[in-house]
């Protein structure tokens, strides 16, 4: 097969980096064959080794850089570049940016034919490090000492790491002091292979604006050797912390957190703001990793809104309900759907907490709840939707186009799913004014976008 091909497996040749991909690769042409070249920038010149070759792509690694592009920096770390999900760390901020906004425009245009449509440059962070208040990373055993980071791809093996360039000082120290103090206590890690051993992941929560830790066990056993010792240690080293909670995992499974949650010391909950909305945030809540850009999105989201207190408003796929708080603020009725249980009772605590009475909350799938109020002659002036990656269910997109809400408000994590529902809403009667990128996660390859979407007359 490979005969038929431009390229040979195992050949050494030169190339040019045109485009970056999803991953953040380098993409190179040969004849028009794509190459996937990971750690290649557009523009840079390079020498390459051609390492797998499949009918419509091939991958290579990279030898040689004969030409740097100028946006290249220098990182610490190839391997959490490479596999710790750091993908463009090794492109200056002001380039990820631009490549980060390039992608946005060009995916509207590209698939969803929207070529008028207002793209506003990207909002970055003033400090586009050590943002994310979470983490959660296996643990593992290396020549007899407790390791914890992250896997390689493809494999069961973990490259032990302390400093994580984009979580919060607080969530890489409190990593470090737990895996520390379990090793010292010689509790043992699991071991994925053979299913043996105790200690799985090791999870941190941090709420930036309140102060307050919250560190997960997740172990394979019901019980942890030296559970006492071990409160006792971290409650000592890790002042800041207000909830220790065990979750045992005792399948063999990928999937982090398993059946059972306990409280092993402190609180269920820690808490922390996004504005002035109060959040509890439980060992299983869903909650934004970047608290700063969660702001920016949302007072977005909030101002194309354009709420005058006199809205009834509609928030899919509202999760625990941080956007349909925030809007409920200014609105005069919000209802919220989600499709997970625990996400809407986390939801309806929240606002109670804050003591917002004019947001309700209902489980569901978006595209049966919403249709089903539509029908029974419900419906919203202002529709938000926060889907998550694959978009909006045509049902749900219909129902909008048949409900005609004055004013769409669409927050996407995916360009390319934003694209192709714009594009149907377009179709269906409304106009995009303004696109809002805002980049929620630096270092990585996502971003997101606000867009704002009116009725035609
Ligand atoms: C991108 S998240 C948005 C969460 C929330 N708006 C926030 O900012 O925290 C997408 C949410 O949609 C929920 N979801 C996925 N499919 C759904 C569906 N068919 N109907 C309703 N909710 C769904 C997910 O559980 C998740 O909470």
């Amino acid at each position: 097969m490979s005969r038929t091909l431009p390229v040979q497996k195992n050949e050494y040749i030169e190339v040019v980096f045109e485009d970056l991909t999803h991953d953040g690769a380098g993409v190179a042409k040969v004849d028009g064959y794509p190459l996937f070249i990971p750690n290649g920038l557009p523009g840079e010149k390079a020498k390459i080794k051609v390492i797998k070759v499949n009918k419509g792509y091939g991958v290579g690694r990279l030898i040689e850089l004969y030409e740097k592009s100028p946006y290249r920096v220098d990182i610490p770390s190839e391997e959490q570049n490479q596999y710790g999900g750091c993908q463009l760390e090794h492109i200056s901020y002001e380039g990820q940016l631009i490549y980060k906004e390039n992608q946005v425009r060009q995916v509207l245009s590209r698939i969803g034919k929207l070529e008028d449509v207002v793209v506003h440059p990207i909002i970055g962070m003033d400090q586009p490090f050590h943002y994310r208040n979470k983490a959660q990373v296996p643990v593992g055993e290396k020549d007899g000492k407790l390791i914890a980071g992250f896997f390689k791809p493809r494999s069961h093996e973990i490259v032990d790491t302390d400093e994580s360039v984009i979580q919060l000082p607080e969530v890489n120290e409190a990593i470090k002091a737990v895996k520390e103090i379990c090793g010292e206590l010689g509790i043992p890690a699991y071991n994925e292979e053979t299913h043996k051993g105790v200690l799985r992941h090791i999870m941190a929560r941090y709420g930036k604006q309140t102060g307050e830790l919250m560190i997960v066990v997740v172990t394979r056993t019901a019980d942890i050797p030296f559970k006492n010792k071990l409160i006792e240690k971290v409650t000592a080293r890790l002042p800041q912390v207000k909830s220790i909670v065990h979750n045992v995992n005792s399948k063999r499974t990928n999937v982090i957190l398993g059946e059972k949650t306990s409280v092993l010391w402190g609180n269920e909950f820690i808490y922390d703001y996004i504005g002035n909305v109060k959040f509890a945030i439980s060992a299983l809540s869903f909650y934004q990793v970047n608290p700063v850009q969660t702001k920016v999105l949302y007072d977005k989201a909030l101002e194309y809104a354009n709420l005058s207190g006199e809205e009834s408003v509609i928030d899919a796929y509202c999760g625990i309900g941080t956007i349909s708080l925030f809007l409920a603020q200014k609105a005069k009725q919000v209802f919220g759907v989600e499709i997970v249980l625990e996400a809407i009772e986390d939801a309806r605590r929240n606002a109670d907490l804050n003591g917002i009475t004019n947001a309700e909350f209902a489980v569901g799938e978006a595209e049966v709840v919403i249709p089903t109020w539509y029908k029974e002659g419900n419906t919203a002036d202002v529709l938000v939707v926060d889907p998550p990656r694959k978009g909006c269910d045509e049902a749900l997109l219909q129902t909008i186009i048949d409900m005609k809400p004055t004013k769409v408000v669409y927050v996407s994590c995916n360009p390319g799913t934003l694209a192709r529902d714009l594009r149907i809403l377009e179709d269906g009667g409304y106009k995009t004014l303004e696109v809002q990128p805002v980049d929620m996660f630096p270092m990585t390859t996502h971003v997101e976008c606000v867009a704002q979407l009116v009725k035609k007359l």
